[in-house]
């Protein structure tokens, strides 16, 4: 090994030189290696190529140092030596400014293929969903009463035992109050049981006259069946003014399902029991399907059950505030998963809850 101060400047030039180009062969290595070039990658090199300049022109640099020496050198070798050294400087700098270039162009050219988009790749085809065949049968019902003049309300869905019970003339003590039927929370709330507790908050929020839908969730302790879910949908109905007669009842639903299942239809009322309205009844409709002749579809009776109905009890009317002396009205409760599967014809309304995608994307 060589010691720098014993060689000649002219020597110390040339290693000066060498070491540049051997620094200045880690900057081509990428593409050496082909690889994509990365474009954090050559940036980090287009900066560590200005710590190169500075190490090899800057003031503290060994050709700055050789330069300061030329005053030094014999007088009959000044001249060549200083010409040396600036032929050196000269390739110095020509060798970096190309490396320079070079790597300017990759981090150019990394940009590029960074920010473009390669039109040719096909697309991802967008999967659009669809809504439940519940929710169809929803809307369609929604938009058959707010043509007739109905808001629709959305309440909640767990109750206190007054909205649940009380207020619906549901007393301490009777069946309907039965732990047995009923989903409660930890914290003693009813799941709601039916969609009627909504009559109640309808009326204490927009007190008489009012006229409104609700359809929505509601949970009973029922064991699946084909026509029975422990959560289903109802739709609650209520109308309420001076002057209301179970005349505006029937009618009422009678054009309910004409728009729902076409204007040949016919609606039946049974006398029932509901502890919320007096007198009640159960509404049936005739078969969409047979027109009442008897067919697979309502089990060869030609009806098929829509839900309960009645004029609302006067310790209903009370209980939310209005007045049963100036007020009357009807209401109603009509089960939208059958529904639904009657006019879908499904055999069994435990299918809507299955989430089963074949079944469901027939639906859309
Ligand atoms: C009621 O729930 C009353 N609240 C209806 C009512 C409202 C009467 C207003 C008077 C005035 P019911 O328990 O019959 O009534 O239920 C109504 C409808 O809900 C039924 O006709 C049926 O379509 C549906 N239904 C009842 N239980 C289930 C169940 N487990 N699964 C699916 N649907 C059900």
């Amino acid at each position: 090994m060589h010691d720098e101060a014993q060689q000649s400047p002219a020597r110390q030039l040339e290693v000066v030189g060498e070491r540049l180009q051997e620094e200045l062969k880690r900057f081509s290595n990428i593409e050496a290696l082909g690889r994509a070039v990365d474009l954090a990658e050559a940036e980090n090199q287009l900066r560590d190529l200005k710590d190169v300049r500075t190490k090899f022109l800057g003031k503290k640099s060994e050709l700055a140092n050789l330069k300061k020496s030329i005053g030094r050198v014999a007088p009959e070798d000044r001249a060549s030596f200083g010409q040396l050294v600036q032929q050196t400087e000269a390739t110095i700098t020509a060798s970096i400014d190309e490396a320079e270039q070079s790597l300017k162009k990759r981090v150019e050219s990394a940009r590029t293929e960074r920010d473009s988009i390669d039109v040719t790749i096909p697309g991802r085809r967008p999967r659009p969903g669809h809504l439940h065949p519940i929710t169809l049968m929803r809307q369609r019902i929604d938009d058959i009463f707010v043509s007739l003049g109905y808001i629709v309300e959305d309440d909640r869905e767990i109750e206190t035992d007054f909205y649940n019970f009380d207020a619906l003339n549901i007393p301490e003590g009777h069946p309907a109050r039965d732990p047995q039927d009923t989903f409660y929370t930890t914290e003693g709330f009813a799941l709601r049981s039916q969609t009627s507790t909504v009559q109640i908050h309808a009326m204490q929020r927009r007190g008489a006259p009012v006229r409104m839908i609700a359809p929505g969730r509601v949970f009973r302790r029922d064991t699946p069946d084909p026509t029975h879910n422990p959560m289903f949908f109802q739709v609650e109905g209520l109308c309420v003014d001076r002057g209301i007669t179970m005349a505006h009842l029937k009618g009422t639903l009678t054009e309910f399902v004409h728009r729902l299942f076409g204007p040949d239809t016919k609606t039946r009322f049974r006398p029932s029991y509901f502890p919320f309205t007096e007198p009640s009844a159960e509404v049936d409709y005739s078969c969409f399907n047979c027109g009442g002749q008897g067919c697979r579809i309502c089990k060869h009776s030609g009806w098929i059950e829509l839900g309960g109905s009645g004029m609302v009890h006067p310790n209903v009317l009370r209980a939310a505030n209005v007045d049963p002396e100036e007020f009357t009205g009807f209401a109603f409760g009509l089960g939208i998963d059958r529904t639904c599967a009657r006019i879908y014809e499904l055999d069994d309304i435990r299918l809507l809850f299955e989430n089963d995608v074949r079944f469901l994307e027939q639906f859309r």
